[in-house]
């Protein structure tokens, strides 16, 4: 994905591999996790983003965007992976 494509304050679902992959373009820095909320598995780029908070929309945990940690419930966080854009623009995502 290329960075044109993700502007500040979104995020997208990608596939990579067989890894679903969201990314997050926060304040123009962009942060990559699972796609995948840590409550029940509920796909996260269905939920929302308000610039600071990544909500699931099953039943409304909340992280933070520019760590993946839990918010509410705090005693849990995303996985996050390695990211960086590229001079040519493009989102490259390191998975273990
Ligand atoms: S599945 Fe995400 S909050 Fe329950």
């Amino acid at each position: 994905m290329l960075l044109d494509d993700l502007w500040e304050g979104e995020m997208a679902g990608v596939r990579i591999d067989t890894t679903s992959v969201l990314l997050v373009n926060v304040d123009g820095d962009v942060h990559a996790y699972e796609n995948r909320c840590p409550h029940q598995a509920w796909a996260l780029d269905v939920g929302e983003f308000d610039g600071d908070r990544i909500i699931c929309t099953r039943h409304l945990w909340e992280f933070d965007s520019r760590s993946g940690a839990g918010i509410s419930p705090a005693d849990c966080r995303l996985k996050s992976f390695r990211c960086r854009v590229d001079s040519d623009g493009v989102i490259r995502v390191v998975l273990p």
